[in-house]
Order: structure tokens, then sequence, then C-alpha cells
């Protein structure tokens, strides 16, 4: 059977990379499998969260599922923390996974940074907590975006492992599931560089909160080079910002990066900025609309993560004694 997993961080505002790269996505998979959309606390931990933000962001996160067309009673949307299986699957995978593996992890190395030495034990065996997520539920299928691919070859590598080692074909083989025009939405203000929450400039990403008028304000400022849109998209090589507002036009717009170039080529920016801006406001308000309707009762948010996690739990606490046995852990 197939099963769909898949966390986002409660770190900050959500923005459109996370929107177009995997929110959407999430919507879209939901009539055709069983999906299990987790709002990953304990990632978010890995690094320092103030304990306010923390559960604030949680439930924005939760929100902004519900409001992009997520529907918590058919699918199952909950925070990780509250459903024990996870930490205690990762725990097991940090005596699977080598240390050789995790050291290539590209994102630790960013994340950590030239503080390396400083950086929280956590942050180091992230991926294996990542592959619990996954495991704990035999998920089968995996939406993100282009950046969590590496960390789903992980996965695979640790369900391999554990497999052999204990002589089972037990975990699945996972695959990702990355898809659209929008699988990695960069920079506002640098097209070589991720959309991201923790950039320091505001300006270089579009959040679920900002008003209509910010949208356009920061789509105005956008970084671009002065020659005209290309009509195909061979003619993008080499101009990062413009591939950029193209590929975000068309991730909006539902369509390919060719297929607006047909309408926009030979044109300035002068006349794309504005129609993408109407674009983008057109398709965000009304979600933002209707997470800050959401975020108003806290305790409604709150008991659909509590009834998330029951049904979570339903499915991960056989899978989770089946693991003990063969690991030859006693449990009840
Ligand atoms: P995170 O905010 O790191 O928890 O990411 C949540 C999801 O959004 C993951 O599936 C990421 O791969 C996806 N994502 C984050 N940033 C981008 C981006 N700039 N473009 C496309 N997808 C993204
Ligand atoms: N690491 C993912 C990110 O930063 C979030 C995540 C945690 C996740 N657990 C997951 C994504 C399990 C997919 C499946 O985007």
């Amino acid at each position: 059977m197939n099963r769909i997993f898949s966390g986002v961080q409660p770190t900050g505002d959500l923005h459109l990379g996370n929107y177009l790269g995997a929110i959407r996505n999430f919507v879209d998979l939901q009539n055709d499998y069983e999906c299990i959309y987790c709002v990953v606390d304990l990632h978010a931990i890995t690094v320092w969260q103030d304990p306010r933000e923390l559960s604030h962001a949680t439930r924005e996160v939760t929100a902004a599922f519900i409001a992009a067309g997520i529907d918590p009673t058919t699918g199952i949307i909950f925070n990780q923390s509250q459903v024990a299986a996870h930490a205690q699957l990762a725990w097991i995978f940090n005596c699977v996974a080598r240390l050789g593996w995790l050291n290539r992890m590209t994102q630790f190395k960013e994340k950590a940074g030239k503080h390396r030495e400083n950086a929280s034990v956590g942050l180091y065996a992230y991926p294996n907590l990542m592959a619990a997520d996954i495991l704990a539920y035999k998920a089968t299928h995996v939406p993100v975006g282009e950046d969590q691919k590496q960390h789903l070859e992980l996965t695979r590598d640790i369900a391999q492992k554990f497999n052999n080692d204990f002589g089972v074909e037990f975990f699945p083989m996972v695959e990702p599931l990355i898809f659209g025009e929008g699988t990695r939405v960069m920079s506002l203000r640098d097209g070589t560089k991720k959309m991201s929450k923790s950039d320091p400039s505001n300006q270089s990403r579009i959040t679920f909160t900002d008003s209509a008028d910010d949208i356009a304000k920061k789509i105005r400022r956008a970084k671009t080079d002065p020659d005209a849109l290309p009509s195909d998209p061979d003619g993008l090589e080499g101009r990062p910002e413009a591939a950029n507002l193209v590929g975000i036009y068309a991730a909006l717009a539902g369509t390919t990066s060719a297929s607006v170039l047909k309408e926009f080529g030979g044109r300035g920016f002068g006349d794309f900025k504005p129609a993408l801006a109407d674009l983008a406001v057109e398709k965000l308000s009304p979600i933002s609309d209707e997470m800050r309707r959401l975020m108003a009762d806290p305790v409604n948010i709150d008991a659909i993560l509590a009834d998330g996690a029951d049904r979570a739990c339903a499915i991960a606490d056989p899978i989770r004694k089946e693991i003990n046995d063969i690991v030859g852990l006693i449990s009840a």
C-alpha cells in the first residue's frame, strides 16, 4: 500500500518555496494516497528556538496546511513531539546510521557553518530523526523540495542497512516525490541562493503572512537583469533571477516556463513583474486570510493536532512493537 509522509519545520515564516516546493503538492496528493503531514517541532529545536515562538510557529504551520487545502479529517496533521515513536525510532537509527554517512550531509555543513564544534548533537543526527519520521509509518512516498533529496537517500540507506543487519524485509525503500515547477525556488535578491527562512533579508522571500502590498513591493524590488524576457527557456541560461521569476510564475499558474515565455517573450520586467505580483496575490491572499481566521482560535488548532496525533499513534504503535521485536527490545 502507498502511504505519504512529509514534514515542515515550525521555524519562522513559511515562504513561497515551502508552498510551491512542498505544501501545494501535499494538497494535490491527498486525493490519491493516505497522507500524513507532520509539523516537525523536534527538528526545529536542533537549533535554538524561543519556546513561545516555537508553539506559535507550530500552530501557524498547522493553519497553513489547512488553509492551503489539506483536509485534517481525511488525512492526518499533527506535531511530531506528540508521537513518541519518532524519537524512539530515531535512537535506533542513531545506532544504524554510520558517522561517515552523516559527515556527507550538505545541510548540516551549511547550517553548522564555521562553528561546527558548537553545533548541537541533534543538528548532526537530524537526518536520522527524519528517517524515523518516515519509517515509523512505513511510508512509501515523500513529497519534498529538491533540497531534501540527500536526506531521503540517507533514509533509504538506513532502511537498507536495518533490513540487512537484521535479515528482514521490513522497511520499504522510500521514493521521493519532487515535482512541479517550484521544486527549488530561489531568493528574490540573489537567483543563485535558495529562498529560505533563515536568510537575514526578508526582501528575499514572499511569506504566507505578507500583505498584498508587501508581495507587490517585494516583486517590484526583486533583482533582475536589464534584458527583455526570451521567447523560450534556453534563453534563460545564465540569467538566474529571470529564470527564477519565470519559474515562480509558471508554478503559480500551474503551467510551464515555456508557456509563460510564449506569452511574455520579448517583453521587459516592467510588464512582467506587475503580472507576477497580481498572480502571487491572487493565489496567496486567500490562504493567508484563512490562516489568520484559523489562528484566531488556537484551541481548535490544538484539538486538530491532538486528534491527528491519536490517529498517527494508532498507525505507528504496532509498527514500533514489530521493530522492537526485530531488534530484541522487550515491549508490552
Ligand atoms: P523546511 O522549511 O526546511 O521545513 O522545508 C519544508 C519543505 O519546503 C521541504 O519539503 C523543503 O524541501 C521545501 N522547501 C524549502 N525551501 C524551498 C525552496 N526554496 N524551494 C522549494 N522547496 C523548498
Ligand atoms: N528536513 C525537512 C526540511 O527541512 C523536514 C522534515 C522532517 C521532513 N522530517 C521529514 C520532510 C520527513 C519529509 C519527511 O524540509
